[in-house]
């Protein structure tokens, strides 16, 4: 009886820890019959003409890109890992059917009506306009919308083109992956579609269950042993500063980061990080109208890791976010390698001490001084020397 409960037990928790390490796997979605079967099923809508992109021949016909394995999988939400001629590569999309996106109620009509009535250029460029004001809030001139336009070439398979176009941009991750094409090193670049599907880069995912946060194994000359691993994570949180000033800086409007965690950034082999998922990633127009809603207590105006305040004379929460990005990182990130970890061979006790406090000073910021800023400048340079300083003690301590 006791040896029957005991097995019993052994077994529940053993997959409780397969479920904590892999919470995709045992989800019913996440299989790999499930995942080929929604492949199979855009495969035939590609052979049907109903929609195309350049990775479509390459994952239909000539077996280059090839299904690996399922990643993720939830709430409709699929993100499986694919070998595209030899690399690693993440194939995403919002819905798993290709009939679940909203169709360009256009086309339909442009289909009843007598088939050489094809709609302007000029009008689709401006219905791909609203389509990205709808997903970013930003106001984009056309010659802004490039990236998401097929070159105007629309070819034979211009209405299968159009519609997954379609697809693609009612993905406010797409719309923004493809925008920053080429302006961030910190953003997945968009390596091709194929009807709802985008593909990105597989890179290596943050994850709480890593020590370090991200694995360290596939970055290139990281040591192995308490030094190496002290040098990665300052190279890592450098990083972190260089996206910091990138997102706030960088581009016409603030970029907002409002679901901080390991799991939703990775890091490449040179350790640059690089966010995977920007579906809460906001540029300031949206954001303030994401804010600015009735309350009546700050705890109302939290927008999952963005906040701002309550302002009780109105009972409106202020448009103007209260935190920062760098705030958010150092209390979801860096928090975990610097207040908590023990102690890193080769670096001093002071310098420790010293990157401890300005961690916590750049997380909760209101509390010594009061303020009610998000972290600011000075702690940002204070960090940022403070880590150059560190890899500096860890390159004399290998001498
Ligand atoms: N480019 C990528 N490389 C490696 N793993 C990825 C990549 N994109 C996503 N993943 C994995 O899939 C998970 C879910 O993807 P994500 O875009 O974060 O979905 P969601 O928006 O639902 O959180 C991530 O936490 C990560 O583990
Ligand atoms: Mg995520």
């Amino acid at each position: 009886m006791l040896a029957c409960a005991a097995w019993t037990a052994g077994w529940v928790l053993a997959a409780a820890l397969l479920l904590r390490a892999h919470p995709g796997v045992l989800s019913a979605r996440c299989t790999d019959e499930r995942s080929r079967r929604i492949l199979a099923a855009l495969c035939r809508d590609y052979r049907g003409g109903v929609l195309v992109g350049e990775l479509c021949e390459d994952l239909c016909v000539a077996g280059t890109l090839q299904y690996r394995r399922c990643l993720y999988s939830e709430r409709g939400k699929k993100v499986l890992q694919a070998d595209w001629r030899g690399r690693p590569v993440v194939l995403k999309s919002k819905e798993e059917a290709f009939s679940s996106f909203q169709p360009l109620g256009l086309l339909e009509a442009e289909a009843e009506g007598d088939g050489d009535q094809e709609l302007p250029e000029a009008e689709l460029l401006l219905l791909l306009a609203g389509e990205v004001r709808n997903a970013l809030g930003l106001e984009l001139a056309n010659g802004s919308l490039g990236p998401l336009w097929p070159a105007g070439r629309w070819g034979r398979r211009r209405r299968g083109q159009l519609a997954s176009l379609w697809a693609l941009v009612q993905q406010e991750e797409f719309v923004l992956f493809s925008l920053l094409q080429g302006l961030s090193r910190h953003a997945l670049p968009v390596l091709g579609s194929c009807g709802h599907f985008y593909a990105v880069e597989y890179l290596a995912a943050g994850s709480p269950q890593h020590r370090a946060l991200f694995p360290l194994d596939q970055a290139a000359g990281t040591p192995r042993g308490g030094r190496g691993q002290a040098k990665a994570v300052s190279d890592m949180a450098l990083s972190f500063l260089d996206l910091v000033r990138h997102f706030d800086h960088d581009f016409s409007h603030r970029l907002h980061l409002c679901d901080v965690k390991p799991e939703n950034f990775a890091i490449r082999s040179d350790l640059t990080v690089v966010a995977i998922d920007v579906d809460m990633a906001f540029f300031e127009p949206k954001m303030r109208e994401l804010l600015e809603q009735n309350c009546t207590g700050d705890e109302d105006c939290n927008f999952f890791d963005c906040f701002s305040k309550c302002d009780l004379r109105v009972n409106r929460c202020g448009a103007e976010r209260a935190n920062s990005n760098l705030q958010v990182i150092c209390d979801k990130i860096f928090r975990h390698w610097f207040s908590s970890a023990p102690r890193s061979p080769g670096i001093s006790f002071l310098l420790q001490r010293r990157l401890r406090e300005a961690v916590l000073e750049c997380a909760d910021p209101g509390v010594p001084a009061g303020s009610t800023q998000g972290a600011t400048p000075s702690v940002f340079r204070k960090l940022q020397r403070l880590l150059q300083a560190t890899l500096r003690e860890l390159q004399a301590a290998e001498k």
